[in-house]
């Protein structure tokens, strides 16, 4: 298979290695000599690691690096079967690079793109034949997320689904399907992870390492949300909250928080600025959580059945299935268990009754409980058999 990338930037570069381990013949185009240059030169780097961790020889190396050629002009993605589009995220630009490709492709190239929060039917319009098009959305970085969600526009055809599909998973993905709505599976259902915590501390309740150990040693995430959101930068993540929620129509469910928003203004994004919600200079002093039980349940429990909430709101508004929804969230953003299945674990009841309990308290619609959930609840039914 031919496979054409566009954009050789951080999603482009992985999402190339992972088509050529496979054995496509891939082509990466990109306008920038130098984004050329930066993604050959990462992904000699990244093999030779490989090499050294045991995972590959020379040979296998070799064979990859050999599959990729880097190309300086749109045209010469001609004769690919299968393209994927990793460019900026701007819609007009999208549309202007699909419809000039479509003039070189054949008829039936695949024309996809990796976009996180553009509409793929606002994407496939710009085509002559917008039923080629789809999105494959993967997750960074794209060699070891095993999640890819595939996500059909309202005009992309059967075929050209299937074919995305299979291919994703010839390239030993676990595919998720999804709707076309705004931030897909991961992006919409991880909302109340950061949402949730950032509330809680506004509230005073806790602070950012009690929040994080809570959720670390009850609920078993790798990272807390504070931790989280300081690896992902607190401009990036803040940016992806602000654009589901305008997508949503300003459904409170999503709102952004001013903490979050203040520490993107003030430059404290994370990691890759040396301070966040914790400070990465040498030298600095982790803060030690509050090591309550309780309070750690109560946190524990409020971020959990919001989690839940908007995961059975998903399958509700057949966003995905169950079982796409619970692998989206285990093996695109390694949660410990899949939402639904830890729906089932807690009980249907609990999680009507926390939902509950926090509307009453709040009157926010923010916490209203999902129908699916209550209806769940009288019909006596669980997620999973
Ligand atoms: N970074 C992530 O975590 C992530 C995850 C999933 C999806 N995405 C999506 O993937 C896409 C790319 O994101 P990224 O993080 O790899 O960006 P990036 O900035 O690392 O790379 C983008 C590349 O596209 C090139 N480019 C820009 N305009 C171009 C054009 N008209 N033609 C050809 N090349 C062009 C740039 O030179 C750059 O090398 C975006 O749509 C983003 O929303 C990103």
């Amino acid at each position: 298979m031919k496979v054409g990338i566009i954009g050789s930037g951080t999603m482009g570069s992985g999402i190339a290695q992972v088509a050529a381990t496979s054995g496509c013949i891939v082509k990466i185009y990109d306008t920038k000599q130098e984004a050329l240059d930066k993604s050959k030169k990462s992904l000699e780097k990244v093999l030779a690691r490989l090499i050294v961790k045991g995972r590959i020889d020379e040979i296998e190396k070799l064979r990859i690096q050999g599959n990729i050629s880097y190309v300086n002009s749109l045209q010469d993605l001609g004769d690919s079967n299968l393209t994927i589009e990793a460019i900026i995220e701007n819609l007009a630009i999208k549309q202007k690079v699909f419809a000039e490709l479509e003039t070189y492709v054949t008829d039936d190239c695949i024309i996809a793109s990796n976009t996180s929060s553009l509409s793929i039917a606002s994407i496939a319009a710009s085509l002559q034949k917008p039923e080629r098009c789809v999105g494959i959305h993967f997750f960074n970085p794209a060699p070891l997320m095993k999640l890819v969600e595939v996500i059909p526009a309202i005009q992309t055809s059967t075929e050209v689904l299937d074919k995305a599909t299979q291919t994703i998973s010839d390239w030993k993905k676990t595919v998720a399907v999804a709707k076309d709505t705004p931030g897909f599976i991961v992006n919409r259902v991880a909302r109340p992870f950061y949402g949730e915590a950032l509330r809680i501390y506004e509230e005073g309740l806790a602070d950012f390492a009690t929040i994080d150990w809570a959720l670390k040693s009850l609920g078993g995430f790798r990272m807390g949300p504070f931790e989280l959101m300081d690896f992902i930068g607190n401009d990036v993540n803040y940016t992806v909250t602000e654009t589901v929620f305008t997508a949503f129509y300003f459904d409170p469910r999503y709102k952004p928080a001013f903490t979050q928003k203040r520490f993107s203004e003030a430059g404290y994004l994370g990691r890759k600025s040396g301070k966040g919600y914790y400070d990465y200079s040498e030298g600095a002093i982790k803060p030690t959580p509050t090591e309550d039980k309780d309070l750690a349940q109560t946190i524990f429990d409020r971020v959990l059945v919001m989690l839940i909430n908007e995961a059975a709101d998903a399958l509700f508004l057949n966003v995905a299935s169950a079982t796409d929804i619970d692998n989206a969230m285990t093996k695109g953003v390694n949660y410990p268990k899949g939402l639904l299945t830890w729906a089932d674990e807690k009980g249907i009841a609990w999680c009507v009754d926390k939902l509950d309990t926090m509307y009453n308290e709040y009157h926010e619609d923010r916490y209203r409980c999902s129908p699916l959930l209550r209806k769940m609840n009288r019909e006596g039914k669980i997620f999973f058999k």
